[in-house]
């Protein structure tokens, strides 16, 4: 019928007729390499959408052919808050370790029948989140952090293989998986740029992740990018019980899976699986790095349920590392944050395995000396996944006569401090202490960081100029950055010159605002992120949680840490006597006092919020478990009470709020009558569980 012709009620049916009719073509063009429409017959449909658009812009469909196309460009990526984290998985390289994982799951399951596991080939890609609100896509996020990303809504919706709508799925929905660049589409992508003079991308990976996040969803079109869905987020109503029953899902609604995936139900079908997987490898025409096995059951998934960034009914099996052969040229030194000295082997670059290498870690003194590694030597490098680089072996046949053995250093290369190595650590440390530079700058790295602060803005370049220019030596130098810039806007008189980092090479008006703006949002800031910003030894993100939870406010965990309350933290399952230890220690020193003062006076230090509901009512308790349980295994039980808001204590104390009881429960149940303490059999705590 001719468009000028229609009515408002056959345009709007003839809209949804186009949608339908190109949403199927997509996928039998993409998803299953059979076309039935033409190209010029697929261009008649899209021009006749746009015409009839035009006509009636109030009949515009959400999932209107049109809209895969002409975003508007944007100034910067909006964040996604996840409402169910984007988390990763636990990597294992041999099939041992495989072995050791289903044992794992198994006993904490506590049972000896075997265990389906989907196994899924791990595409190299970025990871990508769509969600569909009454089967309609309306937003895409980036992994980001795994806590909050970037939303890529427009990009995302260029890709032609994710479904716009779907059809008989939960009203919320969000689907997950991975967005790549196929081997061919990458070489084509890097031989159009390299005659036009343009970027050249290292790998697939990074040409995906090029393309994805673009601010013009235009650019992302052109890039030609494919997916495969593999998991979910948050969902209304979950129809599936096994992965492979959402597979079935995924399939009917349109999403490409990969065809790979298979259902294994025994260690021997596993292996047989990664073995063919690694021989037909090369020939796939899409990047993958190992394979990942899913426990198939849901409800099983949900017993096992998740450690602080990895689930446990699933692991990552990565492909053996990829090997060259190169050259080392130097040897350096460098100092870390805790003055660790690493040797660092500088190399004739390589490409391994389609990345230039040009540096490789020597990890410790007796690494070198073990391996007789030294400068001229040729050796083997290898690469595995985002592992850094490292040496495998020396080839001695090609060492240069004039060699000597490396002597590593005992003084500090930065500060010339004296370095030692306390008896039974392998690591060499310098003891200039805060008086180090190079000490000082990692700290600085580390208090900027994502997991920490979080401030954009502060690379590592910048951090070590302006530590190196005395622009900033402390934390707290960050936050007094903005009044030092333009110090004149404040103190007219005074006219002392400001920093004017404007002016600096590089840097512009745009970047300082953009710098500020990041410094002043981390003026608040978790209490969790706090700690783990101070760079305390051995004290990472999940000890730094474990810390926050359990003291619930910065000023009690710091009266408690300066009062040298050992006990307290040996108190938090978790934590032992080395890692209490070095706690207590950070609190002894001055200035490490005087700088968390002056950073009390500037940020607002949030408590620690439980994110489960009050509701619980084991939200907040202190529980201590003693005894064999019967139904639960031990890492369960605390699993599930950590889950849900408890504390989780290795010892009763008057602190202590329910003991639960198992079979035999020792001296642990005594202490906790004669203290009074609400005592649980194991089916009470069950109880409160539900
Ligand atoms: S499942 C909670 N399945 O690997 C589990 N991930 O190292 C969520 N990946 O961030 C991930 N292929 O980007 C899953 N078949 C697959 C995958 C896969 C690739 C990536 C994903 C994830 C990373 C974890």
């Amino acid at each position: 019928m001719d468009i000028k012709n229609l009515n408002k009620e056959q345009a709007a049916a003839e809209l949804k007729r186009i949608a339908e009719e190109m949403a199927k073509s997509d996928i039998a063009y993409y998803q299953n390499d059979s076309p039935y429409l033409t190209d010029a017959q697929y261009d008649e449909l899209k021009k006749r959408n746009e015409e009839i658009e035009k006509l009636f812009p109030e009949l515009i469909r959400p999932d209107s052919p049109s809209k895969r196309v002409g975003a508007p460009i944007k100034s910067e990526f909006k964040k996604v808050v996840h409402r169910f984290p984007m988390l990763s998985l636990a990597d294992v390289f041999s099939i041992e370790e495989v072995k050791d994982f289903i044992d794992s799951v198994k006993r904490f399951l506590k049972t000896d029948s075997e265990i389906a596991f989907m196994c899924e080939p791990k595409i190299d890609g970025l990871s990508f989140s769509a969600r569909y609100e009454n089967g309609i896509f309306v937003q895409g996020a980036t992994r980001g952090d795994g806590q909050v990303g970037e939303d890529i809504t427009e990009n995302l919706r260029t890709i032609r293989q994710l479904p716009l709508t779907i059809k008989n799925a939960p009203n919320i929905l969000e689907i997950r998986g991975e967005v790549y660049m196929s081997k061919e589409d990458f070489f084509a992508l890097n031989n159009l740029n390299q005659s036009l003079g343009k970027k050249i991308f290292a790998n697939p990976r990074n040409a995906a992740a090029g393309s994805l996040r673009q601010l013009d969803p235009e650019i992302t079109r052109n890039r030609h990018l494919s997916l495969f869905a593999y998991t979910w987020g948050e969902v209304s109503d979950r129809i599936w019980d096994s992965q492979a029953d959402f597979f079935n899902h995924l399939r009917n609604w349109g999403f490409p899976i990969n065809p790979n995936n298979r259902l294994c139900r025994s260690v021997n079908e596993i292996e047989q699986f990664y073995t063919n997987l690694m021989t037909i490898r090369s020939s796939l025409n899409y990047d993958i790095d190992g394979v990942v096995y899913k426990v198939n059951d849901i409800l099983l998934q949900q017993r096992l349920g998740f450690l602080t960034r990895t689930p446990r009914w699933a692991v990552a099996h990565k492909f053996p590392a990829e090997q060259a052969l190169t050259k080392i040229q130097n040897i350096r030194v460098q100092v870390g944050r805790t003055g660790a000295l690493t040797p660092v082997a500088d190399l004739e670059p390589i490409n391994v395995g389609g990345v230039m290498v040009a540096h490789a870690t020597l990890h410790n003194e007796d690494e070198i000396k073990r391996k007789d590694i030294r400068i001229g030597d040729t050796v083997i490098v290898q690469r595995a996944g985002d592992v850094i680089p490292q040496i495998v072996g020396v080839k001695l046949e090609y060492r240069p006569t004039s060699s000597v053995p490396f002597s590593f250093p005992t003084t500090c290369p930065e500060c010339g401090a004296h370095a030692i190595r306390e008896q039974d650590e392998a690591v060499r440390r310098c003891t200039g202490g805060l008086t180090c530079p190079a000490q000082a700058i990692e700290r600085l790295k580390h208090f900027v960081s994502r997991d920490a602060f979080n401030i954009d803005g502060l690379g590592d370049k910048i951090i070590e100029d302006f530590y190196n220019e005395k622009i900033i030596q402390n934390p707290v130098d960050i936050f007094t950055l903005e009044q030092r810039n333009h110090p004149h806007e404040i103190d007219l008189f005074n006219k002392t010159s400001g920093l004017e980092l404007e002016k600096r090479n590089g840097w512009g008006k745009k970047s300082v605002e953009n710098l500020f703006a990041s410094i002043n949002k981390s003026k608040k800031i978790p209490l969790a992120r706090f700690i783990y910003a101070l760079g305390i030894r051995q004290v990472g993100t999940a000890t730094s949680r474990l810390i926050a939870q359990n003291f619930g406010s910065w000023q009690h965990f710091e009266n408690d840490m300066i009062a040298a309350q050992t006990d307290k933290l040996l108190a938090i399952d978790g934590i032992g006597e080395s890692m209490a230890c070095d706690i207590i220690e950070f609190f002894k020193e001055d200035h490490n006092r005087r700088i968390i003062n002056q950073l009390k006076q500037i940020v607002t230090i949030e408590d620690f919020a439980e994110k489960i509901s009050n509701s619980s009512p084991l939200s907040g308790k202190t529980i201590v478990f003693t005894g064999t349980l019967e139904t639960l295994t031990r890492s369960e039980a605390k699993a599930k009470a950590l889950s849900l808001g408890a504390k989780v204590a290795g010892s009763v104390s008057k602190n202590t709020d329910f003991v639960v009881i198992g079979a035999d429960p020792g001296t642990k149940a005594k202490n906790a009558a004669q203290l009074g303490i609400a005592v649980l059999t194991e089916q009470q705590f069950l109880e409160m569980l539900s």
